[in-house]
């Protein structure tokens, strides 16, 4: 059907907002309109050209993706050949460069350079004739490349049509395809083998045959030249750049005109800091002489113009080998495989080790011992093994395995149900967890040791006075005075302290032991529900979870036998019940089903006293809070001999806590709510402890819902404010006799 006139302004409208929006969307990332009202003129254009297909042209917004794979891509031959640039590595070199410039341009001073970043991704050129994309190339080897047409459509920020109306007739723009770092992120999130890096996986996704897969991926274009055009576009690179930028190409955020070489080293000192915070890599600066009257008196050498230089940084990215992987276990018991390299330099540095994070990541990225990988060190961060060489995999590469034992101390190591951390398991034994293990011991909220801080507990471990945390109990204060900036006086109040710690609550005392993802409501939650110690240290992992229904049996299933027993309630047999329910005819009811249910209920009276929750299989915490992975965690903890000794070793240095249901006599000060104020005989935490042992709730500030204020000499606004409210005001003997009135 030919479509009438009006019909055609309105499709050449929409396509013209569209492609408006499209480029404020993936080139100035700047939307003007929200997406709703974007999808609407995008589904008002699909419509009109559904209804009238003679309409479509291959410039339109909607013809983005093509319908079929190529078999091949087909050779492209560049008219203007696609040339690389000469690099300066160093700043004497880049140097050098400027010399030859001044020389060879002696009139031309000061040397007005345009600059921008040297993206790390693959040269293409996108041919338009007449405003509209009719081919994209890669550059090959600089004089044939391979016609990406296809793909490069599909990359949204490419405009199929120009925006405006004064380009001319035939115009070929140079750039680099390349991804954002986020854009890799989330395309290594979801495919099954990894991208080592922006470039690969650019290249990777641009040379697909079928166009639909590289549509899928996050590809980015940055145009920083030219090459055939049919009439001069401007006098300067960078006002080139800009009039193309007008016509809608993406050209670079960061271009720049710069003047002689201190224009030059700031710049590229500027991008060198900056580097690590851009969303995407480059691997250097371009500088190019920006007239181009000048640049056409330089002239090119066969391989790069006389006119431009790719000052580089050091490469953040080598190949080596991995000769061995350890596994390191860390502060809080993590087992980390760290790759053994054949050392390399990157960036100036000598790399040797390259962390490979945990076993998700090396099954994911399929490092093997023998492989050839690219290790990348960026700033300050952890040299990584970012990828495979895979061509280059020795027949006997070898996997890695993650060990059992913790290779530090021999404990088993686990790994819970869904976690991709492993972890050693002897946390107050193991010397690698020392340190982390016993400052936790003894911080406020666990055995409350006051004055043993991080730094004191890193000497005493330093100095080997303590392995684990019973030996705290052994240190003695002559030898605590030997330290640095430790006086006698503060010696004796750490064995105080130390000695005052002792007596505490089975709740903090379990939190004290460290043990993973066990923190104050669990630990509390397990004083609550183990009668002591000794039945909580030879806990089972399926002492937490409550198992119902058949193994083998699922919700489905069991919910159909069920619907089935309810309305059939006469059904009788006589032969087995495993014979009965086969021939039943239930859906997923298979043979061995039915002899999984007939091995569990035993007869047909049991099958029908259960519920559906009875018959297939689920399981639930015991313990509110203790899923799969925290019971594995203690579970693990308490397999380890080596913990269960250093914990009978603490109580054998006298850790105790007072029963937990004490007879309300001895608690004469239960449901009382207590401040305390100003200097009182002992220290304040002895009287607290003293009278939360009596039953009182201690807290730090006076309200309506205090009951006494002990208060001390020059107590001060806690006392105003009691008097004020009228609280209860006691002294240390007011105290007493109220005590004695009770006993
Ligand atoms: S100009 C005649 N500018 O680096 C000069 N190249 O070694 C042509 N590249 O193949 C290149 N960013 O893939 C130029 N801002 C930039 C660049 C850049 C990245 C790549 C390009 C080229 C290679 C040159």
């Amino acid at each position: 059907m030919t479509a009438p006139n009006a019909v055609h302004q309105r499709v050449e409208a929409l396509r013209a907002e569209i492609r408006h929006h499209n480029h404020r969307y993936y080139v100035l990332a700047d939307p003007q309109v929200p997406d709703a009202e974007y999808d609407r003129l995008f589904a008002a254009l699909r419509a009109l050209e559904s209804e009238y297909p003679s309409l479509i042209t291959p410039d339109s917004p909607t013809q983005r993706v093509g319908a079929k794979p190529q078999p091949e891509f087909l050779e492209v031959r560049h008219a203007i050949p696609m040339r690389s640039l000469d690099n300066a590595m160093s700043d004497d070199k880049l140097a050098e460069f400027h010399r030859r410039i001044v020389a060879a341009l002696p009139d031309a001073q000061p040397v007005c350079y345009s600059a921008e970043p040297k993206l790390d991704g693959l040269a293409v050129s996108l041919r338009y004739e007449g405003g509209a994309l009719v081919r994209a190339a890669t550059r090959g080897d600089g004089s044939r490349g391979e016609d990406v047409t296809l793909n490069v459509r599909t990359i949204q920020s490419v405009p199929l049509r120009l925006l405006g109306g004064d380009w001319p007739e035939v115009l070929e723009v140079r750039g680099e395809v390349y991804m954002t770092r986020t854009g890799l992120a989330e395309l290594n999130a979801r495919i099954a083998r990894p991208f080592a890096n922006p470039r690969n996986a650019a290249a990777g996704s641009l040379r697909q045959l079928n166009a639909r897969i590289t549509a899928e991926r996050p590809l980015e274009f940055c145009c920083y030249g030219w090459g055939e055009v049919s009439h001069a576009l401007d006098e300067s690179h960078y006002t080139v750049l800009k009039r193309l930028a007008g016509w809608g190409i993406p050209i670079s955020q960061a271009l720049r005109q710069v003047a002689d070489l201190e224009g030059c080293r700031a710049y590229f000192e500027d991008l060198a800091r900056r580097r690590d915070s851009l969303n995407y890599d480059i691997d250097g600066v371009v500088f190019k002489i920006d007239a181009l009257a000048e640049r056409a008196r330089l002239g090119e050498t066969s391989r790069h113009p006389r006119w431009a230089i790719a000052r580089k940084f050091p490469s953040q990215e080598e190949l080596t080998e991995i000769e061995a992987v350890e596994f390191q276990v860390g502060r809080t018991g993590a087992v980390t495989p760290v790759a053994r390299l054949r050392p390399v330099q990157v960036g100036g540095v000598s790399v040797a080790n390259a962390t490979l994070h945990n076993m998700d990541e090396v099954i994911r990225k399929d490092v093997r011992i023998g492989d050839t990988v690219v290790v990348r060190r960026a700033g300050d961060v952890i040299p990584e093994v970012v990828g495979v060489v895979i061509e280059r995999r020795p027949r006997d590469a070898q996997l890695v395995e993650l060990p059992h034992a913790c290779p530090v101390c021999g404990s088993d190591v686990i790994r819970p149900p869904g976690e991709s951390v492993a972890r050693c398991t002897g946390g107050l034994y193991c010397p690698a967890q020392r340190k982390e293990a016993i400052e936790h011991f003894a911080s406020r909220r666990a055995m409350d040791i006051e004055g043993l801080g991080d730094k004191l507990v890193e000497q005493l471990v330093d100095l080997d006075w303590v392995r684990e945390p019973a030996d705290l109990y052994h240190l003695t204060q002559a030898q605590l005075a030997q330290l640095e900036r430790m006086g006698e006086k503060s010696a004796a109040n750490l064995i105080a302290a130390l000695e005052h710690s002792k007596e505490t609550t089975f709740a903090r005392f379990i939190f004290a032991l460290g043990i993973r993802e066990v923190g104050e409501t669990t630990a509390l939650a397990l004083a609550e529900r183990f009668d002591g110690i000794a039945s909580l240290m030879s806990v089972k992992e399926s002492d937490f979870v409550r198992e119902r229904g058949v193994k083998g049996i699922g919700r489905k299933t069991a919910e159909s036998l069920h619907q089935y027993l309810v309305d059939h309630p006469q059904a009788q047999t006589d032969i087995s019940l495993a014979d009965w329910l086969a021939d039943l005819g239930i859906r997923g009811l298979t043979r061995a089903r039915t002899a999984l249910l007939a091995a569990f209920f035993g007869d047909i009276a049991a099958l029908r006293a259960a519920e559906p929750r009875d018959l297939y299989f689920n399981s639930k915490p015991l313990i509110e809070g203790i899923g799969p992975v925290i019971a594995a965690h203690i579970a693990g903890f308490f397999a380890q001999a080596h913990n269960c000794e250093a914990i009978e070793r603490l109580l054998a240095a006298g850790i105790r806590w007072p029963a937990p249901a004490v007879e309300a006599a001895v608690r004469p000060l239960a449901g009382k709510t207590m401040v305390i104020t100003g200097a009182l005989s002992r220290p304040r935490d002895e009287i607290k402890t003293w009278l939360e042992g009596l039953g009182a709730k201690v807290t730090g500030s006076v309200s309506r819902k205090t009951d006494y204020l002990l208060a001390g000499e020059d107590a001060g606004s806690k006392l105003d404010r009691a008097r004020a409210l009228g609280v209860r005001i006691l002294d240390e003997a007011a105290l007493k006799a109220l005590l004695e009135q009770h006993t």
